[in-house]
């Protein structure tokens, strides 16, 4: 079932470019978006530049200021004049390699304000600003000069001044980790929120399995973007976020000790304090707020994507979405080990009793961790070695089983955070599986990052992580990286960048407090606003008692199905052991899904509440669409309008029978079949926790007689 892009030309044709210069009619320091509503501008205020944003005449973000601290230099922000501003406009569309629409149109207005100073060295620093129908975002460029060669910033002071308070939805900051769960909460509480920290001991069960976030922190008040804003009329959503996050530090954001409101860029540090070394000229990545009129705009908006640079791969052909099970849940729910102290996991016997599994239900890969020697120190002093098997493990006699079946090997590089010792065996860790042919790794990085003080989302693991795609290009290998840097766009220029965790994903629920069921009706509207995300949806046995007897999935069977379509990954994995697959009429969903659409519509969107997605498969007239709920039974339309008039469909429906619940009957689940059109809706009746998983495929003339019309 892989599924290929037609079209594999990575820029269309219909490219339209135009230069201006600023007329008279056009405010020479905003850029208004193509569509009119949107409008960013700079205005200098006693020389120091401040940036403001407006949405149909409302003001979404009041004047707030720009600039920079410096280490061993004056500060870049205060005394600057405009030398000169130009305006040009981008209309074009791109075909990505992957993703969730075949076609992105890339539709902008942009403003570039040159400043210099008044006095001293002159330096100079322009202001990109950009508008999009869908959202504005600006950055700081520093153009070659002289008197500035490089940079040390001690602290970036973009300001976010809010208008007004918000309901808003976040994590706390951390340096390290964004696996937390998602709080709801007035923008102006984040102030006095304590912000995280510790691993595993924040989750207090409150109210029916929604959690909330108690701890200390000496961070308190800052949190990490996205940030997901509702205004108070819930007329408007806003997610505030970075685009292009490329040799810089990533932002998390501060809310001010006065004005709760107001949000302060706080960069994370290198070991010694500096936030960003760098030499000009250099540029930041872009400040994004994206701007919608419905939550599901939030998410069909490429807004992230179009800020990114082209795809530096020329022929991405090479680089195809998969469906894949894996050696991997069941080391989290103790019933396998990584190393040797237990029952072995990655043996070259289970590896291939799951490619058997995974050609038998066409599913396109198999996940091994734990192959390679070194798991027995992980976490308490990492002696990982990247090309050494343990015994029971034949790495060729695996790839070639595979390649015999139709099934890629899914490689897996857990570096436990100890960079040194990766970077020292990355040529020939790479050269292994390109050798073996190994298509696809998954990385990680769970542990502290060495040496010392190195943080997850600092700059120096921002270009570390560079580093590993740009290898992994060079050996037309993708990517699946856990513990990342949260997804900025990246995989546009990218595009062996697949996905990543960067979430508190399914291996949570096998070890520590369950996820609440908000959290994967949340992830849509923030996490998932970055980038694609391997949640690792999927798992049937949701109460895993024989060797996880206090751990379960706070979720019903139906739910795990939609989840593989409303939490997108062009990398989707069905977690669970593939012995709770087999027998299971649901594995048919599994069987069928793709991970590659030509088309995605957000049908119904409440954040936290529920979500209907539908999405086209690619290169096929097939739909499939996945419904949710939090905790609370809800019964929602479907409606079927998206469908081609005039066309007859069979709708596949797997769902929550009437008795399903998440707590004490969630396996409950039924499918039902029947002829649909256009002009249906299909009822989704949903349980606590649940959901449901349509296929809708375009019925033969044999299909037609089968089935009866759907009731
Ligand atoms: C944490 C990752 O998120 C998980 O998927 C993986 O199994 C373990 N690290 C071991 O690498
Ligand atoms: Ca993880």
């Amino acid at each position: 079932m892989m599924f290929r892009r037609s079209v594999l030309l990575v820029l269309s044709a219909a490219a339209v470019l135009a230069f201006a210069a600023c007329t008279a009619t056009t405010d020479p320091m905003t850029a208004t978006s193509p569509d009119g509503t949107l409008t960013i501008g700079v205005e200098l205020q006693d020389g120091r530049p401040h940036y403001h944003v407006e949405a149909d005449g409302d003001s979404l973000v009041a004047a707030s200021p720009l600039g920079f601290e410096l280490e061993e230099a004056p500060p870049l922000r205060d005394g600057f004049e405009v030398t000169e501003t130009t305006q040009r406009t981008l209309d074009t569309t791109w075909t990505p390699a992957w993703g969730t629409q075949d076609t992105v149109r890339n539709h902008f207005v942009e403003r570039t304000i040159r400043l210099r100073e008044t006095e001293g060295p002159e330096r100079r620093l322009d202001l990109v600003l950009r508008a999009y129908d869908d959202g504005v975002a600006f950055r700081y460029r520093w153009p070659e000069q002289n008197g500035l060669d490089s940079l040390r910033i001690a602290s970036e002071d973009t300001q976010f001044d809010l208008t007004t308070d918000h309901t808003a939805w976040w994590i706390p900051d951390d340096y390290d980790n964004y696996e937390w769960v998602y709080r709801e909460t007035p923008l102006s509480a984040i102030r006095d929120s304590a912000a995280a920290i510790s691993y595993n001991s924040y989750l207090e069960e409150v109210d029916d399995g929604r959690p909330e976030t108690t701890s200390k922190d000496d961070r308190p008040g800052t949190v990490n973007p996205p940030l997901t804003l509702r205004s108070p009329d819930a007329d408007r959503y806003l997610a505030l976020h970075e685009a292009a996050l490329t040799d810089y530090s990533s932002m998390t954001l501060r809310a001010d000790p006065e004005t709760p409101t107001t949000l302060h860029t706080s960069l994370v540090p290198w070991p010694d304090g500096v936030k960003v070394k760098a030499s000009v000229p250099h540029q930041t990545p872009w400040r994004v707020l994206q701007v919608a009129d419905r939550p599901g705009g939030l998410i069909e908006s490429h807004l992230l994507q179009n800020l990114n640079e082209p795809s530096k791969i020329e022929d991405p052909s090479w680089i195809e979405p998969m469906t894949y099970v894996g050696i991997w849940w069941g080391m989290h729910i103790d019933k396998y080990s990584w190393g040797r102290n237990g029952v072995h996991g990655a043996t070259t016997e289970r590896t291939k009793r799951y490619m058997d599994f995974a050609a038998e239900h066409d599913i396109d890969g198999v996940l091994v961790e734990g192959w390679n020697t070194g798991w027995e120190t992980w976490l308490g002093g990492d002696e990982f070695n990247f090309t050494e098997s343990y015994p029971d493990f034949d790495l060729q006699e695996v790839v070639e089983y595979g390649e015999e079946k139709g099934v890629a090997l899914i490689g897996h590089h857990e570096t436990g955070g100890d960079v040194p010792a990766y970077e020292s065996q990355m040529d020939a860790a790479f050269d292994l599986y390109d050798e073996a042919g190994v298509p696809a790794i998954k990385t990680g990085y769970a542990g502290p990052i060495r040496p010392e003080g190195v943080h997850h989302h600092g700059q120096q693991m921002v270009n570390h992580y560079r580093r590993v795609v740009k290898m992994a290009a060079e050996h037309e290998i993708v990517l699946n990286v856990h513990e990342p840097v949260m997804a900025t766009g990246i995989e546009r220029t990218w595009p062996n960048m697949m996905t990543r965790e960067g979430v508190r994903g399914m291996e949570y629920n096998a070890w520590d407090e369950p996820s609440p069921p908000s959290h994967d009706v949340t992830l849509p509207f923030t996490r998932m606003l970055a980038g694609p995300l391997d949640y690792t949806p999927g798992i049937f046995n949701l109460t895993p008692e024989e060797t996880a007897p206090d751990h379960r999935v706070l979720t019903t069977l139906s739910k795990q199905l939609a989840n593989m379509v409303v939490l997108y990954s062009p990398v989707q994995m069905a977690a669970d052991l593939v012995e709770n697959y087999e027998d299971e009429a649901a594995v048919e969903f599994i069987e069928r899904v793709p991970a590659d659409w030509s088309e995605s519509h957000v049908l119904q969107a409440r954040i936290g509440a529920s979500i209907t997605i539908a999405r086209r498969a690619q290169d096929s007239d097939a739909w499939y669409v996945g419904t949710t709920t939090n905790e609370e039974a809800r019964t929602l339309d479907v409606p079927l309008d998206f469908l081609d008039d005039g066309q007859t469909y069979v709708a596949h429906i797997f769902e929550d029978t009437p008795e399903a619940d998440y707590k004490d009957n969630p396996h409950a689940y039924r499918i039902r079949r029947g002829l649909v059109t256009a002009r249906d809706t299909i009822e989704a009746a949903l349980a606590r926790s649940g959901g449901q998983a349509v296929i809708l495929e375009p019925a033969t003339a044999a299909e037609r007689e089968e089935y009866d019309i759907l009731e």
